[in-house]
C-alpha cells in the first residue's frame, strides 16, 4: 500500500529536555548559546509533543494518514551517548510505537535527525571515527526494544544538510564553520549508517531505509563554467550521499580538490579527505529496502566566486516562493524522482518521499480557523508531480508531508511554520489549519478501493 504520511523530527517538537533522564544533545547547547538562532528560540517546550503526543497521534487518526516519520532522540536511550540505556527514553517510544499501531499508523522511525549527543560532539562529533560505531550500537538498542513492531526503519535524515549547515557553515549545530573540512562528516556519517543497518538487520528489522536531501541542480547558463560548477554541486549535495550507498563507491571529487586513484575511489588522496579505509564502502552500500528523499526546491549554480568553494549559488528566479523564500518549483521533484531513476537504474531501491512542505505566516483568524490556501496548492502540485513520476515509471512508494506540526525550525526558531496543524506555542494549542482538511481528503479519496 502506498504511504501517505507526515514526518516530525525528536528535538524539533518533543520538548521536555530535561526530563525523564534526557541527556543534552548538540541543538540544545547551540540553542543556548547566544546569537545562533533567531531571537534565541530553543526547542525546551517546543510543541511538548513529550506530554502531547496522544493528542498528536489522534490528530494523525483524524487525517486519515497510514504513516508516521517521526524521530528518536538519541539522547533519551542513551543520555551519553552511548554506555547506560535510560529506560524510561525507551519506554517513550514504545508507547508512542504502540499508540500509532492502535490507530492504524505505521511507524517510520529516522534514529539520527540531527540531535547528536553533546558527550559525543565533546569528543569530536561526526569528525571522529569513533562515533559511527557508537551510533549502530545505539540502533542495536532501538531496534531490539522495537524491531518486531516497527516495519520500516529511516538510519539517518539529510547527511548534506547536516554536514553542510552543521560542519561546513557553522549555521546549525554544532556550529563549526569548516567548509570543504566537513568532508569527513560525510563519510563518517555514512559509514554509521552501514552498520546501523547492519545492526538493525540482527534485531529483526524488516526493511531499512536512509533519508536523503536532493535537489535537481540547474546551471544558471549554458557557459561552460556554469555547467561544470553545476556538476560540482550535484556531486555534493546529490551524489557524494546517494552513490555511495547505492553504487558502493564514492563519485569524482576532483573538483574538491580530491583525486581519486581508481574507479572506487579509494586511493590515497580520497582516503585522506574522507577518511575512508578499506570495507568502508561494502559497509556503506548493503542493499536497502527504500530511499528516502526530502525534495523543497531545485538549486540553480553558477561558476565560482572567490570563496574556496568550486561553485556559487545563483538563485532560483521566476517562481513563487514560501515564507522562507525558497522556490516553489514542483515540477522539480518529478525531475527529481526520474533523474533518479536515469542516474541510479536498477541499483535504485523503491523511493519514498520521506519530507515535502511549504512555510507560510499561517495564524488563526478570531473564530479559529487558519486559512492556508499556499500549502494546499503546494502539495497539490507536488503531489501531482509524484503522480508524475509514478507514470513515468519511478517506484515511489510514500509522500509524509513536512510537517504535522507547526514547530521549531532550527536555525530559524519558532519563525517559519510547515504545519498541517497550527501550534500556538505560548500554550500549546493545535489548529488544524484548512490543508490538513485538504490533505484528510486527497488521502481518503488515494485509499478508497
Ligand atoms: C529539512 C529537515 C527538517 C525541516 C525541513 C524544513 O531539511 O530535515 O527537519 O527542517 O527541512
Amino acid at each position: 500500500m502506498f504511504l501517505w504520511g507526515t514526518a516530525t523530527a525528536a528535538y524539533q517538537i518533543e520538548g521536555a529536555v530535561a526530563e525523564d533522564g534526557r541527556g543534552a544533545s548538540i541543538w540544545d547547547t547551540f540553542s543556548h548559546d547566544p546569537g545562533r538562532t533567531r531571537d534565541g528560540h530553543t526547542g525546551d517546550v517546543a510543541c511538548d509533543h513529550y506530554h502531547r503526543w496522544r493528542e498528536d497521534v489522534a490528530l494523525m487518526s483524524g487525517l486519515g494518514v497510514n504513516a508516521y516519520r517521526f524521530s528518536v532522540a538519541w539522547t533519551r536511550v542513551l543520555p551519553d551517548g552511548s554506555g547506560a540505556v535510560n529506560a524510561k527514553g525507551l519506554d517513550f517510544y514504545e508507547r508512542l510505537v504502540d499508540g500509532l499501531l492502535e490507530a492504524g499508523v505505521t511507524p517510520v522511525p529516522t534514529l539520527f535527525h540531527w540531535d547528536l549527543p553533546q558527550a559525543l560532539e565533546d569528543r569530536g562529533g561526526w569528525l571522529s571515527r569513533d562515533v559511527p560505531g557508537l551510533f549502530a550500537e545505539y540502533a542495536a538498542v532501538v531496534g531490539e526494544r522495537l524491531a518486531d513492531r516497527v516495519p520500516m526503519w529511516i538510519t539517518l535524515n539529510e547527511p548534506f544538510i547536516h554536514m553542510a549547515f552543521g560542519y561546513g557553515l557553522g549555521i546549525h549545530a554544532p556550529g563549526r564553520a569548516l567548509l570543504l573540512g566537513a568532508l569527513p562528516v560525510a563519510h563518517h556519517q555514512l559509514l554509521g549508517h552501514g552498520l546501523a543497518v547492519q545492526a538493525l538487520r540482527a534485531a529483526g528489522a524488516r526493511e531499512v531505509a536512509i533519508t536523503n536531501n536532493c535537489t535537481p541542480v540547474w546551471p544558471a547558463s549554458g557557459a561552460e563554467e556554469d555547467v561544470a560548477a553545476a556538476a560540482a554541486y550535484d556531486t555534493l549535495h546529490n551524489r557524494l550521499f546517494n552513490d555511495p550507498v547505492l553504487l558502493g563507491a564514492y563519485p569524482d571529487l576532483t573538483a574538491f580538490g580530491i583525486r581519486p586513484d581508481g574507479a572506487a575511489g579509494e586511493g590515497p588522496e580520497l582516503s585522506s579527505a574522507l577518511g575512508v579505509r578499506d570495507g568502508d564502502l561494502a559497509v556503506i552500500s548493503a542493499p536497502l529496502d527504500g530511499l528516502g528523499v526530502n525534495y523543497y526546491n531545485p538549486t540553480r549554480i553558477s561558476a565560482p566566486a572567490d570563496d574556496g568553494l568550486p561553485f556559487t549559488d545563483a538563485g532560483v528566479t521566476g517562481y513563487p516562493t514560501t515564507a522562507f523564500g525558497w522556490p516553489v518549483v514542483p515540477d522539480g521533484l518529478r525531475e527529481l524522482l526520474t533523474g533518479l531513476r536515469d542516474r541510479y537504474g536498477e541499483a535504485l531501491p523503491p523511493v519514498y518521499v520521506t519530507e515535502n512542505g511549504c512555510s507560510q505566516a499561517d495564524e488563526p483568524t478570531p473564530e479559529g480557523v487558519v486559512d492556508d490556501p499556499e500549502r494546499i496548492t503546494f502539495l497539490r502540485d507536488h503531489i501531482a508531480a509524484v503522480e508524475r513520476a509514478r507514470a513515468e515509471g519511478v517506484d515511489v512508494r510514500g509522500y509524509f508531508v513536512w510537517s504535522l506540526l507547526d514547530n521549531f525550525e532550527w536555525a530559524e526558531g519558532y519563525h517559519q511554520r510547515f504545519g498541517l496543524v497550527h501550534v500556538d506555542f505560548a500554550g500549546g494549542k493545535r489548529t488544524p489549519k484548512a490543508s490538513y482538511h485538504w490533505y484528510r481528503e486527497h488521502i481518503a479519496a488515494a485509499l478508497r478501493p
